[in-house]
Formats: structure tokens, sequence, C-alpha cells
């Protein structure tokens, strides 16, 4: 089983350190790259894809550098940029044809219908690329991401802009893809990988925080997650201020407030609550 192995990776841009001492290792599967705006996750895929090098630390394939087997490497790879844009004035399956002559692919219309197909676009194919919805543009992106049959999938925020049904069949396709090949997706949206990833990768401030199962996360919550029913907003203010906010759910004639605190709350009238991905995210990444 191939394997993708990133050792020490640090990126920096001047004083930035955009990546800081990334160390993972991924084989076959679908891995949620996770955190916040600025964490560091187009950076880390510009390097896994090699477009940009890093300014320490390597990345491995089966245990060769990916500088090293060069083309061979770029071969095995499909990359959905984040800022996927630009060929406006072709037509959907004028792009794909150009893409996969660039690509090279054999029996490339077989493998363009199939394509256009699987995110369904077979309905708009002549359609220009520039009058298409945000959500169409990004499944034209993974379609041409796909065209060679990566073994490296890398999508930055593939759903940014899809609707909740997209959304939806974009999970099923990308969990079928998981099978054959290694799959990093980003997103700082925790439910798009929730269920997907075989591991969530999260990312902050150009650091891994932790690399675990969606199961592991919520188990590492057990314990953590209370529930309190306020009296007045100072009392939300006191919670604020010695533990970590998770939401405060308002009913007419009540306030309820959701809380992670790592040893039992000093506080009366507390109950535990079961850790959902939402206490995930708020540990992780909040403060
Ligand atoms: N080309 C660049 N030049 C300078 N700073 C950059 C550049 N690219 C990214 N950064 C900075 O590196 C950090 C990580 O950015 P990025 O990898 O785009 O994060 P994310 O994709 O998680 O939002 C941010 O602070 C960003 O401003
Ligand atoms: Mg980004």
């Amino acid at each position: 089983m191939s394997k993708l192995e990133i050792v020490g990776l640090t990126k920096a841009y001047g004083k930035k350190i955009a990546n800081d001492h990334i160390n993972i290792s991924l084989n076959c599967g679908v891995y949620g790259l996770l955190g916040p705006n600025g964490a560091g996750k187009t950076t880390l895929m510009r390097q896994i894809v090699a477009l940009t090098k890093p300014t320490s630390g390597e990345i491995l394939y089966d245990g060769q550098k990916i500088e090293v087997l060069d083309t061979k490497y770029r071969n095995l790879l499909g990359y959905l940029p984040q800022d996927f844009d630009a060929y406006g004035n072709f037509k959907i399956l004028e792009f794909l044809e150009y893409m996969a002559a660039l690509k090279d692919v054999k029996d490339s219309k077989a493998k363009i219908n199939e394509l256009m197909s699987l995110v369904g676009l077979q309905e708009v194919k002549g359609r220009k690329i520039a009058k298409l919805s945000g959500g169409m543009k990004r499944r034209v992106g993974i379609a041409q991401a796909l065209l060679n049959n990566p073994k490296i999938l890398v999508l930055d925020e593939p759903t940014a802009g899809l609707d909740p049904q997209e959304r939806n069949r974009f999970r099923n396709m990308i969990s079928n893809l998981g099978k054959e090949a290694i799959v990093i997706l980003s997103t700082h949206i925790i439910s798009d990988v929730e269920q997907v990833a075989k591991e969530i990768i999260m990312i902050k401030n150009g650091r891994v925080r932790i690399k675990a199962s969606g199961k592991e996360l919520l188990g590492k919550m057990a314990g953590k997650v209370f529930g309190i029913r306020v009296k007045d907003e100072e009392q939300i203010a006191e919670i604020n201020e010695k533990y970590k906010i998770v939401n405060v759910q308002r009913g007419a004639d009540y306030t309820n407030v959701r809380f992670i605190s790592h040893s039992k709350p000093e506080i009366v009238d507390v109950w535990k609550e079961e850790p959902m991905f939402e206490d995930v995210y708020i540990e992780y990444f909040e403060r």
C-alpha cells in the first residue's frame, strides 16, 4: 500500500511560519484537513502537490523524496486548488477535453463522460464555465482533478459554495474514491469530514493539533462536556471566564449553556452531555 510521509515540514513566508514542523503519515483513505482560515491548510496542500517547496523538512512517497520522483510523482496527483476559477471562456466539455490532453489521459472521451455523470454535469456540459454557479464550478474542478485516476487526490475546500444536496453527493463520491487512493480534503466545516474521513487532521497556527478518527476525537471529549441552566447573563459571563462555551441555547423561559471543562465544574446543578463534533471543534480551535 502506498504511503505518503510528511516529515518536519516547515514553510515560512518571511517571519510568518505557515507550516510548523508538520509530521504526518498517510495511506489509502480519506483524510480531513480541518482548520480555521489562515491555519496553513492551503500551504500544506501546495507542498504536497509540489507547487511550493518547503523551507525545511520533506515529503516522501513510498520512501522516496517527491522532488527526486518528480514527474513520476506528479503523474499520480489530482489537485483542486482553492481558487479554481480560471478558463471561464471554455465550455465544460471543452475544458475537460483540454485538461485530459494536457494530462495525456488515455481513452479520454469515456473518462470524461464517466466523470461528468459522477459529479452531475452531463446536462450542462455545453455551458461556459464563467456562467456556472459556485457549486457547479467546484464540480468541474473536482472532475478535472480525477481525470488521470490519481493515487493522491488533494482537494482544497472542495465543498465551498456547494449547497446541502451537493455536499451530500460529494461526501458519497469521496468515500468511494478513498477506497483506492490517498484523498486529502481541506475544510473549516467539521460536518464535511466527521462521517467520511478515516482520520481528521486538525491544524491551527501551522501546527497539527491532533490527528485521529472521528470516534477517537469524540472519545477524548467524554466526560468533559456539561450543560447548565443559567439564571442570568452574568452567570454566562462567569462560565465564559472559566470554561469554553460551546453554545448558548435560549428557549422561551430558560437559557441553557453547553460548555467544556476538563475537571468536574465547580458549579452546582450541572449535567453531563454526550460529546458531539461541535465540542471537538471548540476544544481544539477556540482560544
Ligand atoms: N504566498 C504567501 N505569502 C505570505 N504569506 C502567506 C502566503 N500564503 C499564505 N500565507 C500566510 O500563511 C498562513 C497560512 O495560510 P494558508 O495556508 O492559506 O491557510 P488556510 O488555507 O488554512 O486558510 C496565513 O497567515 C497566510 O496569510
Ligand atoms: Mg486555504
